[in-house]
């Protein structure tokens, strides 16, 4: 039997003894793109920062999380930053957060190329440039030389998930990766994330509180509600026959987005 990329079992996160996350279980096959969705508040962010290992240090976390069959729980900082990046890769919500407004896309790129393999500054600019060429980024050299505040939310969008991608992490974990954007470049996001997923077998894990992009990515979905995983099954199912009465509200509350229809 091969092992998930990730398995989580009974997660829990609670701040001074007040619950906000519940005991869930979740596991992720290379290659499979498993939805994580539910409305605000839910606990979707909660639960990727607890698997990225990067909650507030004021919230309390129980349970195991093996990233191909290795505990990162108990994991040193210094493995679990090597982890971050080669086997691990998030891709947030606002791109205009996720850089720094001080350095150029390059100096970031190359940064994170060199922090997690020995290359030369040359070949660090090739894969930049090759990474960036694959989500379809025209001029990948000129890109380079600027500064994030030159580029439009969609083109900085492609240029995390360049990032996210270029070490070739095991899993990518997509915390509302098109909720900043329009319907056009939430449409390239998804066929990017896409691209990756065929390519390299990554898994995802896609957090979304929209159900159309749910839809159109996901094999399986963790439907959350208050810190609880209320619904866990296949997409098809989850739209043919939802169980619970919440996932029956979420779905009579998309009905109308267009894009589900051209997914499904
Ligand atoms: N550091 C913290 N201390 C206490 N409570 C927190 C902390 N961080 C988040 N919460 C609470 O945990 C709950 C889950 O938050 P979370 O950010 O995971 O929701 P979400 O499902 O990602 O929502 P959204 O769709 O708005 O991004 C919320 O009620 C939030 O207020
Ligand atoms: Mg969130």
């Amino acid at each position: 039997m091969t092992i998930p990329v990730l398995e989580v079992q009974q997660l829990a996160v609670e701040v001074a003894g007040q619950p906000l996350l519940y005991p869930l279980d979740l596991s992720i096959e290379a290659g499979e793109v498993v939805g994580l969705v539910g409305e605000s508040g839910s606990g979707k962010t909660m639960t990727s920062l607890a698997i990225f290992q990067l909650l507030d240090a004021s919230l309390t976390q129980h349970g195991s999380i093996r990233l191909n069959g290795e505990e990162l729980t108990t994991m040193s900082d210094k493995a679990l930053r090597q982890r971050r990046g080669n086997e691990l890769a998030m891709i947030m919500q606002n791109p205009m957060t996720a850089f720094s407004p001080l350095y150029t896309i390059g100096y970031q790129f190359i940064e994170l190329i060199r922090q997690h393999s020995a290359c030369t500054k040359k070949q660090a600019t090739q894969r930049a440039c090759a990474a960036l060429a694959d989500v379809q980024l025209q001029a990948p050299e000129k890109l380079l030389t600027l500064y994030p505040f030159e580029l439009s939310g969609g083109m900085l969008q492609r240029v995390m998930i360049a990032f996210a991608a270029v070490l070739r992490p095991k899993l990518i974990i997509a915390d509302e990766p098109t909720t900043a954007l329009d319907l056009y470049n939430q449409k390239e996001v998804l066929k990017h994330l896409e691209h990756i997923r065929v390519t390299h077998q990554t898994a995802i894990l896609l957090i979304s509180h929209d159900l159309s992009v749910i839809a159109e990515m996901a094999d399986r979905v963790l439907v959350m509600e208050k810190g609880h995983v209320v619904e866990a099954t296949d997409v098809v199912s989850l739209f043919q026959a939802p169980q619970h009465p919440y996932t029956q509200h979420l779905i009579k509350a998309r009905l109308t987005v267009p894009a589900l229809e051209e997914g499904l």
